[in-house]
């Protein structure tokens, strides 16, 4: 069962993460603190509208590209938390800056810093900031055992960003997106093993989401964010240590590095 006390999920206010949120709220045993992380907490309304109704749900500003929003939201979490530590981190923001420039001739160098900026540089700093809570929440517990509930980082991945799977391309490429997304997966396999050869519990798992109407997927994605978000939540009740380290379709198949 998932059932962890508390979850941050970034990029909240809309797409994949609102949806995260909106289910965390449907798990048989919601966690008492749901941190829904934006750029813009004022102007995110439909997740106020659902903070305002949920009191386990904490809107709070987090901009990737921007440190002090994270250390500051890392603070109030802390604050919030206690002794028990963050059980759950989900990096899920991210952007694709324009579905429509995907080819080598659409990169420019302000799309490739900006991309990498967020996906690459951010969601680092994101378990960089927050490691410390994940570690709290760990050790509250005796026991060696991995457990998606006790101390876990997911963090939303794309397949497209596949560096052995490159055939299923078909003609669109994304560089700065896919580039940035392989680069955040190489940090998080680094991380990975770091945390293992310390012998520290806390569950890494990257999770592809699937094609989701959203911003970034598109009107044409073949799920909607909530049905995406309950798949999502599913197959991580299900994970255990076998999985740490490595990269899953909610259906639990594999996706190659
Ligand atoms: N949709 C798919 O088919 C698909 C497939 C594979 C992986 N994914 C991954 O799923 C995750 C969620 O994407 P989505 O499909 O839900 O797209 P989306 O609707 O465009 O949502 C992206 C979210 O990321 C936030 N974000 C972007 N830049 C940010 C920054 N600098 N700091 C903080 N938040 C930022 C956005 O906030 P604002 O509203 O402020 O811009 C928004 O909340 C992404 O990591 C994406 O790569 C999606």
């Amino acid at each position: 069962m998932f059932a962890p006390r508390s979850v941050l999920v970034t990029g909240a206010n809309r797409g994949i993460g609102f949806g995260l949120v909106r289910q965390l709220l449907s798990l048989p045993s919601p966690p008492k603190y749901i941190f829904a992380c934006c750029r813009v907490p004022e102007d995110a309304e439909e997740l106020q509208k659902l903070a305002d109704l949920n009191p386990s749900i904490k809107v709070l500003k987090i901009d990737l590209l921007d440190t002090a929003s994270i250390k500051a939201s890392a603070e109030i979490v802390e604050e919030t938390v206690g002794d028990d530590g963050l059980n759950v981190l989900i990096n899920n923001a991210g952007t694709l800056q324009d579905t429509y420039a995907h080819r080598f001739d659409d990169i420019t160098e302000e799309r490739l810093k900006s991309t990498f900026a967020a996906n690459t540089v951010g969601t680092t700093m994101m378990i960089k900031t927050f490691l410390p809570l994940v570690r709290r929440a760990s050790n509250q517990i005796a026991d060696d055992k991995f457990d998606s509930s006790r101390a876990a980082i997911y963090t939303i991945a794309s397949k497209w960003s596949s560096v052995s799977d490159i055939e299923q391309r078909l003609g669109f490429y994304w560089y700065t997106y896919c580039m940035s997304k392989a680069a955040i997966n190489m940090m998080i396999r680094l991380f990975c093993q770091e945390l293992r050869c310390n012998n520290e519990n806390i569950l890494c798992v990257n999770l592809e989401p699937g094609w989701v109407k959203t911003r970034i997927g598109t009107s044409a994605g073949l799920l909607t964010p909530d049905e995406a978000a309950k798949a999502l939540f599913e197959f991580v009740a299900t994970l255990t240590d076998a999985h740490h380290g490595c990269f899953y379709t909610c259906e639990g198949n594999e996706c190659p590095f």
